[in-house]
């Protein structure tokens, strides 16, 4: 029996880079190929997600990564054993519809029904443009909960009572397969405000970040920990590279460093524990000794990495 005092909401970080992983497995730039070599001093990383639990066996998947698997395997809370076919996974909620997010999905097709929260545009992104709910009615199946984001509407995924989440909407891109890719919908991205019942304590959980908007004001100034978008260090990092003609911006991520950059925005916050996860292999703040990393660390801000803990 268990008298002692259990965290009032557990954060465990499974996946803290952006598509692809780091090192991405066709990519040969510094960064990648110092992972290799191992003449950067870093670390390896798997796709973006996390899992989070109000102290009980039971933890919410926020997103399902190409990787799934392998963070499966290096986390024992998601595998808890009660029972011959068991999970911790009690329910799945998903920020967007893109592949770094969803994917691993179908490795889960051997369990029961897949409870998965998720807007209706994710939802119309994940039946049509990339039919994953569609194959996996001819494994496990999956019931749709319904988020609603106008207005945002809090929800409770049952097995995890003693936490509250509200979906935000972000301005961000749909997915390349999505019908409305080229018409940005209410919905197609969103942040997670993660709230403990029994403490009031918040998290704000937005590996998409894209821009500021009016109502994330009050979610960066009142949260105890914010987990944003750590995409890129520069807006044209892509371009620099040759790999993209895109910037970050065009593409929904809102980069560390200049004018408007996260380091700059974030500076006007005082409360929260400041963590960047979805990072992708391009990015500087990778390499433990580059100056942009140091930049970051003189901004309180921290790096999340695969395996990181955070207890509220
Ligand atoms: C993104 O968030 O933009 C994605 O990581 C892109 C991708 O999965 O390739
Ligand atoms: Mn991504
Ligand atoms: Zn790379």
């Amino acid at each position: 029996m268990s008298i002692g005092i259990v965290a009032a909401m557990k954060i465990h970080v499974l996946g803290s880079a952006a598509g692809g992983g780091f090192p991405q497995w066709n990519c040969n730039c510094r960064n990648c190929a110092g992972v290799r070599s191992g003449k950067v001093r870093t670390r390896p990383r798997t796709q973006s997600s996390i899992a989070v639990s109000d102290g009980s066996d039971n933890w919410v998947l926020f997103n399902a990564s190409p990787d799934l698997l392998t963070q499966i395997k290096s986390f024992p809370g998601a595998q808890p054993g009660r029972a011959l076919r068991d999970t911790g996974i009690a329910g799945i909620v998903l920020v967007d519809g893109q592949i770094d997010h969803t994917t691993g999905l179908l490795m889960l097709r051997e369990g029961k029904p897949l409870d998965i929260w998720c807007t209706d545009m994710v939802a119309e992104d994940l039946t049509r443009g990339n039919p994953l709910f569609k194959v996996l009615e001819h494994f496990c199946t999956v019931r749709h909960q319904r988020i609603e984001v106008a207005p945002p509407v809090p929800f409770i995924v049952p097995a995890v009572p003693g936490l509250r989440f509200t979906a935000i909407p972000l301005v961000s891109k749909a997915p390349p397969y999505s019908p409305h890719r080229h018409d940005p919908q209410l919905g197609d991205n969103i942040g997670v405000l993660i709230e403990s019942l029994a403490t009031g304590r918040r998290v704000f959980y937005a590996p998409g970040f894209g821009q500021m908007e009016a109502h994330l004001d009050s979610l960066l100034r009142d949260s105890d920990c914010v987990l944003l978008d750590g995409t890129f260090w520069t807006d044209d990092e892509m371009i620099q590279l040759g790999i993209s003609t895109q910037t970050a911006r065009a593409i929904g991520h809102l980069p560390q460093s200049g004018a408007g950059g996260m380091i700059e925005l974030l500076s006007g916050y005082e409360r929260p524990r400041k963590i960047l996860i979805h990072i992708n292999n391009t990015n500087p703040i990778l390499d433990e000794d580059s100056t942009e990393r140091a930049a970051l660390t003189a901004a309180g801000i921290e790096l999340a990495f695969d395996g990181m803990e955070i207890d509220l």
